[in-house]
């Protein structure tokens, strides 16, 4: 065997956004394209906004030496700084660039937070539906993963979250808004949920971190005000992006944020700055990081992705898909019509419509719609969506 056992695992498990893309590229190839409706993949539809392209001339035009060399691990002290101003000013905590550690996105992040803090064994709790990567970051770093169901709503549920924390319990994993759901956990839930872990980090002894994936933080929608978790429990670790908020996806910048009220932060910084070169990446891509500090004023196109959430959701409720309203993100995780997800997705591609089954999101009965794609397509994709519900409700 040319690989690992686990790797044949795993690759055998596959990814169902990733077989539901390909089943679209097969049926474009066949169809055309525009009449396959494609809802398959989690990608911004949006540019960057202006102040980056001018940012990036800038910082290419730049003739001072060196600015293509190594770095410290954790990123320039320049960055770091801005990105501390920046997160200080929407959560009110009080970041400095000790608290910043520049990664390769949201991705890196969570695989060197991982990698510094789980002993062989320890468990990561994730909430179903979640983003089925996680379970890789949390494979690759030695864990074990702990799966906590949420309510019908898509949000934690708080007994169940309580009957899952172990003596190994390491760190939870909050992902609000959320990638499938787009539902953002209320301040309510993670004040509770901060008690919880307060009480379990103490009778086991050791600190349980939340780690708090936020890449679609700044993607919320009618007003509505982030719930940080690092408002409600001191040990949180924010892992980010720009590849969401303001579409650089394939940049590859992110940044981790380490709470400055977490006792063991120095600690824990030293770690992942160690982990970031150890795993491989050594620091994050200079010329973005160049790019970051100087806009650090970027907003979210928050209204095309709302326009969009509401087209999508209003035409399919009136149809009469349940779908809980998502907040945020450019996903919707509506329930399917019959038990069987993964067939009546298939019901769906009949239909020339593609979208992932809850299934590969840990969460049987629901289906994911990435709704970053052109209003036209969500407008055509209407009738397709009405024959299907109407054969599934017929069966
Ligand atoms: C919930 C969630 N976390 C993390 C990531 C990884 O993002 P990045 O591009 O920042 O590595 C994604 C990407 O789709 C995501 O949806």
């Amino acid at each position: 065997m040319y690989t690992s056992d686990q790797m044949q695992i795993d690759i055998g498990r596959g990814s169902w956004i990733r077989r539901m893309f390909e089943e679209g590229l097969e049926l474009k190839k066949i169809h055309g394209n525009d009449k396959v409706f494609d809802f398959t993949l989690g990608s911004p539809c949006v540019e960057p906004p202006p102040q980056f392209q001018a940012a990036l001339v800038d910082v290419v035009n730049d003739p001072t030496p060196g600015m293509h060399t190594y770095m410290q691990n954790p990123g320039y002290p320049a960055t770091r700084v801005a990105i501390a101003r920046r997160l200080t000013a929407e959560s009110g905590i009080e970041y400095t660039a000790e608290n910043i550690i520049m990664t390769v996105g949201a991705a890196g992040a969570s695989n060197v937070f991982l990698r510094s803090v789980l002993n062989p064994g320890d468990e990561v709790i994730v909430i179903a539906p979640f983003f089925p990567e996680y379970s890789f970051y949390i494979h690759n770093q030695r864990g074990t993963q702990v799966v906590s169901k949420a309510t019908p709503e898509c949000l934690p549920d708080l007994d169940d979250l309580r009957g899952r924390l172990t003596d190994r319990t390491r760190v939870l994993m909050l992902n609000s808004p959320c990638n499938p759901t787009g539902r953002m956990i209320p301040a309510p839930i993670l004040k509770e949920i901060g008690e919880m872990l307060r009480r379990h980090s103490e009778k086991i002894g050791r600190p349980v971190f939340i780690l708090s994936d936020e890449p679609y933080r700044n993607l919320l929608f009618d007003g509505l005000q982030y719930a940080a978790p690092a408002d409600y429990y001191d040990d949180t670790i924010i892992v980010t992006s720009f590849s969401k908020s303001i579409s650089l996806a394939g940049e590859r910048i992110g940044y981790m944020a380490i709470s400055p009220r977490c006792k063991g932060a120095a600690k824990v910084f030293e770690a992942c700055a160690f982990n970031t070169r150890t795993l491989g990446f050594v620091n994050a891509p200079a010329t973005m990081q160049r790019v970051m500090a100087r806009i650090q004023d970027w907003e979210s196109n928050v209204p095309v992705y709302q326009a969009k959430r509401d087209l999508m959701y209003n035409g399919l409720t009136e149809i009469g898909y349940k779908i809980p309203k998502p907040e945020g993100t450019f996903f919707m995780f509506p329930e399917s019509p019959i038990a069987d997800d993964p067939k009546f997705v298939m019901m769906l591609k009949d239909e020339l419509v593609l979208v992932t089954p809850g299934t590969g999101f840990a969460a049987p009965g629901f289906f994911r719609i990435s709704f970053a794609c052109p209003d036209q397509v969500i407008q055509n994709s209407l009738p397709g969506f009405r024959r299907a519900f109407e054969r599934a409700m017929a069966l």
